[in-house]
């Protein structure tokens, strides 16, 4: 089989994505409790970026496949896992081992979702991570009851389901991107309150709109400087949660007098976490409820190109130049 492979970890990433190699290896048996997925595509995320560059919180052995999450066909089994041969499935892969930019992969089967025969397989490699993320963050709106939310980096894929989540529950959105055609393009699809974080009076703005919409939660996936901006304009008693850290820069410029007698709180989040604190059927009455709503093209990933193995340096590089315009699926035909 073939899979891509990354000998070094590189800060630079354009470094990093030259150095990919495509390699021959044997198919991996699967063991008790694994299965063996044929893969039929897996997205380039921003975590895959970050793993590239040595600056996400998964650190694998080198040289190292990347990839954290995809879809595919089950076409052999373990023990405890026969079950499973024929089903599609998507599936997420955190651990030491290959990623899932390979033709093959062998998974726990507790890493997998079986999915609707009817699921589009495209869609399906990049189920896994962003649509639970959107609805994780959105539980946090709900149990806080908020009217508004504040999310950055608002062209993002997670920034859309979460949009699209929220306006299911008649929460308003304010939405801060970073370039003035990511802006057009939202107000043109729809959203009522869009603010480019780089205009001089954004912070003005944002401090009013957050007052008059009652915005106390916002939902950070960029950090450096643009946290403490977000949480300083927001009213008192709010809270930013941050889910990402696009910038590549520390979160600063919080002001202190903020936390200590307006109420306000910094947290974080992380779906793997999330996941883990819910029962599973919990999960997967929420999976099932959200394959039907991409089976019925309510939710859709954006996809901006698809790209085989031999051409992933010119498919990644696009998507660096454009994250907004969607997701690139490496596939392994
Ligand atoms: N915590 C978790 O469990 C979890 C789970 C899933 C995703 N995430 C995080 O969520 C974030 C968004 O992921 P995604 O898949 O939605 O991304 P995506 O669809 O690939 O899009 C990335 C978006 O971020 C914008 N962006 C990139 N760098 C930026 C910067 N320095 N400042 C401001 N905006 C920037 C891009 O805008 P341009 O078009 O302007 O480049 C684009 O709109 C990532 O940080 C990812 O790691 C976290």
């Amino acid at each position: 089989m073939r899979k891509i492979v990354l000998p070094d970890y590189k800060k630079n990433i354009l470094r990093a994505i030259l150095s990919l190699q495509v390699v021959e290896s044997e198919i991996p048996k699967p063991a008790k409790n694994e299965v063996l997925v044929k893969v039929h595509a897996a997205p380039c995320n921003p975590s895959d970026i970050a793993f590239m560059e040595g600056g996400y919180n998964i650190v694998k052995t080198l040289p190292a496949v990347p990839g954290l999450e995809g879809s595919g066909i089950v076409v052999d089994a373990g023990e405890g896992a026969e079950n499973l041969i024929d089903e599609k499935v998507c599936f997420f892969s955190q651990d030491d081992r290959d990623g899932t930019w390979s033709e093959y992969i062998c998974l726990n089967k507790k890493n997998l979702v079986v999915l609707d025969g009817q699921m589009d397989m495209d869609q399906a490699a990049c189920f896994s991570i962003n649509p639970f993320t959107a609805r994780g963050l959105l539980d946090i709106a709900l149990l806080h009851s908020v009217p508004c939310i504040i999310q950055n980096a608002a062209g993002g894929q997670v920034a859309a389901f979460v949009r699209q989540m929220a306006e299911e529950h008649n929460i308003k959105v304010i939405d801060i991107v970073r370039k003035k055609e990511s802006a057009d393009q939202l107000k043109k699809a729809g959203a009522k309150y869009v603010l480019l974080e780089h205009d001089q009076d954004f912070e003005e703005k944002l401090m009013k709109l957050s007052a008059k919409l009652e915005a106390t939660l916002a939902l950070d996936a960029v950090g450096g400087e643009l946290t403490g901006k977000i949480l300083n304009a927001m009213p008192e008693g709010s809270e930013i949660v941050i889910y990402g850290g696009l910038s590549n820069q520390p979160v600063s410029g919080i002001n202190p007098l903020g936390l200590i007698f307006k109420d306000k709180i910094v947290s974080g989040f992380n779906l793997a976490d999330w996941r883990e604190m819910l029962d599973d059927d919990y999960f997967d009455e929420i999976s099932k409820a959200m394959q039907a709503r991409f089976i019925d093209n309510t939710y859709k990933t954006r996809i901006q190109s698809k790209t085989d193995f031999d051409h992933i340096t010119s498919g990644l590089t696009n998507y660096l130049r454009q994250m907004s315009a969607g997701k690139i699926l490496i596939s392994p035909k």
